[in-house]
């Protein structure tokens, strides 16, 4: 698979490049690039503008592919909303939803491990309307939740959880169904942040049974510039517009403006239909691979990460090290005595990429008394020879900086 993606083909500081940084935005097959090439060669004139036949074919290339995001996650084409990040996602649903209906009283709960897009998001919701924010803190040998903390957190007060449903730095996938049932119990509304779970597992929205939910394309294989907001279409209704502008109208009169149905609505101006494009190029392009064969590469890659990281010296894992613990797409470590970045650098110098710092995630890391980490995280593309290249060089990060051991 990585043959179909020209950018790992090449050599980064004389050394065959070894992308280890997936979870921070995931490289793109010739498929994708091609797809967007060809739309902006072809088809490229404004969706929903006019009635000529370059414009009739742009909209049925957006719409198009708003019905193969909607079929992707298991929801209807009228609840999937183009945003440009899972962040304005999030930022969407905390503006037009919990900013206008929270107040004292309330509580929103998320989890400590949560990125900073569904974490600073939520604490200016509280800000804003008097709310308290409350977190779930996950055990910090393994990154789960543990038993108890759901129904201590989660109470009559809370009108929203919002949760990761795989973690950026842990990898731990959490448990929405339990979320999502005490949620309701309680009456508050679900958010799944659901970046880092699109790229690596098949995920049915409304099996899960959340409100509202959202992942960004970069992360799975699509274009940078355009995401996805999932709303349950009774709650899309009730929302005010997000930002306000041309195409998200029905009518306009001098004084007063009906404005159009969702999802329409909240996608004011001019959109990335290119994106949406590369996005259900994308979409496309893990079904020719097929979930089967993503999971089981990315599960016996893991394995032999996570192996591999437990069997070298002078090395913590953060989260769950068992090696046969399911971790999806991340592995979080430090060196002793070496700072993340350091190591990144060093690693960077044999053609190395892995994330170093804080992952978005400061509130993680002061919780675990942890002031930076190394990531390295996995794509469908991620071949053993790039686990083993980390392995063997990991080793040398000490040498070089000229630890005896
Ligand atoms: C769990 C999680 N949520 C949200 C985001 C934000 O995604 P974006 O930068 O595409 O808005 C990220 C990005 O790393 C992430 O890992």
């Amino acid at each position: 698979m990585s043959d179909d993606f020209p950018i790992l083909a090449q050599k980064i500081n004389g050394h065959q490049f070894v992308y280890l940084d997936s979870a921070a935005t995931s490289m793109r097959p010739a498929y994708v690039l091609d797809r967007i090439d060809a739309f902006y060669k072809s088809s490229a004139a404004n969706p929903h503008r006019g009635v000529y036949a370059l414009a009739e074919r742009a909209t049925a290339a957006y719409e198009g592919a708003r019905a193969s995001v909607a079929r992707f996650v298991g929801v209807d084409a009228d609840e999937i909303v183009f945003t440009r990040n899972a962040s304005e996602s999030l930022n969407l649903v905390m503006y037009c939803y919990a900013a206008l209906r929270l107040g004292p009283g309330d509580s929103i709960v998320i989890p400590i491990s949560e990125h900073h897009s569904n974490l600073v998001t939520w604490q200016i919701a509280a800000a804003k309307t008097g709310a308290e924010l409350r977190y779930l803190y996950v055990d910090a040998q393994t990154g789960y939740i543990p038993d108890g903390e759901i129904e201590k957190k989660i109470d009559k007060t809370t009108k929203i959880v919002a949760f990761a449903h795989v973690s950026n730095v842990l990898g731990a996938l959490f448990p929405v169904e339990k979320l999502v049932s005490r949620a309701r119990d309680a009456g508050a509304i679900t958010v799944l942040d659901a970046a880092q779970s699109v790229p690596h597992l098949p995920v049915d929205l409304k099996g899960l049974g959340v409100d509202f939910a959202a992942f960004s394309a970069h992360k799975m294989y699509g274009p940078m510039g355009i995401g996805v907001l999932y709303g349950r279409r009774a709650l899309l209704e009730e929302m005010p517009p997000f930002l306000y502008g041309g195409d998200m109208i029905e009518y306009v009169r001098e004084q007063d403006t009906d404005f159009a149905a969702p999802p329409h609505k909240f996608e004011a101006g001019t959109q990335n239909a290119g994106g949406a494009v590369g996005l259900a190029a994308a979409i496309e392009y893990i079904d020719s691979v097929g979930w089967e064969r993503i999971e089981a590469n990315e599960a016996a890659l893991m394995r032999r990460l996570i192996k591999g990281l437990g069997d070298l010296r002078h090395m913590s894992i953060i989260g769950d090290a068992d090696p046969d613990a399911r971790r999806y797409g991340v592995a979080s470590f430090n060196i002793d005595d070496v700072h993340s970045h350091d190591a990144a650098t060093i690693l960077d110098s044999y053609g190395i990429a892995i994330r170093a710092g804080a992952h978005c995630a400061h509130p993680l890391l002061d919780y675990l008394g942890v002031k930076a980490s190394c990531r390295a995280s996995l794509g469908l593309y991620t071949t053993e020879r790039d686990v083993d290249a980390l392995l063997e060089c990991i080793p040398l990060v000490r040498r070089k900086l000229g630890y005896g051991d």
